[in-house]
């Protein structure tokens, strides 16, 4: 008999059929001569009782995780979960498993030591449903739009962001890094395939221990050319929108899962798809921040705090526009003296930066002044017996029939943590990169 998965039992043509199904114990309880199993698996779970006196003999000793297969007729019943229940005619036992280590509400150190069990959990698992559909919604989007994906390297010589926040790794007889952003690359591919997106993991070695900060996430990078700033955020507010309104289509039960545990409303989603997203500027955002008894001026910087007083009261995400270019990367355009033509899109509810992006500098001479301003072109590289300069390149980039050109990078985990409503970003991947031990398993 073919086993079926889980979920499809839950259907009026199976009512007093037979089945076969497999899985693992998720809960088990002992009442009178029977025992009652709820079985999950990837789809979902089911409530099987067990009434032959042999069989409970056998079923008896597992234990929760315990692995098995199920024969048995469907009968409806409104007190089991999903309204039916099998009563099991055959069971194959493939591991009866050992006393499991997790119960439910354990110390983080806990969670840490056996994290590769507890993402079996139908939370985690609910939540790494939604991080699926997020990601395929928004693949989707760009390729309907025309965008190419392309594969760029992780092992890289070139800082893209702060140099602050690069992880070293040896590279033969060289010094190389891990990717902070795939940018610079893309940059170089726009000339030939015009607008392009990847999604390649990022390594930033910050010292910050925060709830939204990994070592190690997926980003997700966009680059076009001839694309204004206005383009982009038009593009981010569309693509993003589409992603989240076609997930919450996709992923009700697992919403409705995440919901029970103080998670997302998906009613409170819907307001960030439905109207549009505000841009305010940088100096309009500090004078917020003055009017709310912050201590910051012009020229501060916005970490955790700046941003979550921004965007608590929000109900969509917003774009703040034009930074102090002292504030901002190297490669972004001047929009004068004082700003970049940049935005960063910041989720609301206190979540903050999810979206980096801006108009790209493309103009040579100002290119080059501004690598020396950062101090980058004292980075060379060998290449043979010649030495060059590190971002030579890059700058070839604006040699070679240069153009006007945007792009933006999206922190997969960042966006998440907020469509979920998580506590902390570690609950976005199932083996997170944060300090000390992070590294296990
Ligand atoms: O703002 P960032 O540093 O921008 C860049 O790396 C650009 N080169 C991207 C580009 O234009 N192609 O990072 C982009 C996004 C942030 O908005 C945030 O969502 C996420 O990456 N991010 C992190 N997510 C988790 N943990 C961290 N430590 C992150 N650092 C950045
Ligand atoms: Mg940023």
């Amino acid at each position: 008999m073919r086993p079926i998965e889980i979920k499809e039992i839950f259907d009026e043509e199976k009512n007093e059929k037979e089945v076969c199904f497999r899985g693992w114990v998720y809960r088990r309880r002992i009442i009178g001569e029977k025992i009652f199993l709820v079985i999950r698996d990837a789809s979902g779970i089911v409530q099987v009782v067990v009434k032959d006196p042999e069989l409970v003999k056998k079923v008896q000793p597992i234990q929760i995780e315990g692995s098995l297969a199920v024969k048995g007729i469907v009968h409806k019943d409104k007190r089991a979960p999903g309204g039916f229940e099998v009563e099991a005619k055959e069971i194959e036992i493939f591991d009866y498993g050992k006393p499991f280590p997790l119960r439910g509400r354990e110390e983080l150190d806990t969670i840490q030591k056996y994290r590769h069990l507890w993402i079996r959990s139908r939370w985690f698992s609910a939540v790494q449903k939604i991080k699926h559909s997020l990601v395929k919604n928004l693949r989707e989007w760009y390729i309907k739009d025309g965008w190419y994906e392309v594969f760029p390297p992780i092992l890289v010589g070139n800082a893209c962001e702060e140099t602050t926040t690069l992880f070293e790794v040896k590279y033969f007889d060289q010094k190389a890094y891990l990717s902070q952003s795939a940018q610079l690359y893309l940059e170089a591919l726009i000339f030939s395939l015009g607008k392009v997106f990847s999604l390649t993991p990022s390594f930033r070695a910050e010292k910050s221990r925060t709830r939204r900060h990994l070592h190690e996430y997926w980003h997700f990078e966009i680059e076009a050319v001839w694309y204004t700033l206005e383009d982009l955020m038009k593009v981010v507010e569309e693509s993003l929108k589409y992603a989240i309104s076609k997930t919450i289509e996709e992923r009700r039960e697992d919403f409705e899962l995440i919901k029970t545990k103080n998670g997302r409303n998906v009613e409170e989603l819907k307001a960030a798809i439905e109207k549009p997203w505000k841009i305010i500027t940088y100096r309009e955002a500090i004078e917020s921040l003055k009017k709310s008894g912050l201590n910051v001026e012009y020229g501060s910087d916005f970490g955790a705090d700046e941003e979550r007083t921004l965007t608590l009261q929000l109900d969509t995400p917003i774009f703040v526009v034009e930074y102090p270019r002292k504030l901002k990367a190297f490669y972004m355009l001047d929009k004068d003296e004082n700003v970049v033509k940049n935005f960063d899109l910041l989720a609301p509810e206190g979540y903050g930066e999810i979206v980096g992006g801006s108009e790209r500098e493309w103009r040579f001479e100002v290119l080059e002044r501004k690598i020396k301003e950062w101090n980058l072109d004292k980075l060379k590289v060998k290449i043979g017996d010649e030495e060059i300069p590190a971002y030579q390149w890059y700058l070839d980039l604006r040699r070679f029939g240069s153009v006007p050109h945007s792009g933006m990078g999206l922190g997969i985990e960042r966006l998440l943590m907020w469509v979920c409503k998580l506590e902390h970003i570690r609950d976005t991947l199932p083996f997170p990169r944060l300090r000390e031990g992070w590294l296990y398993p």
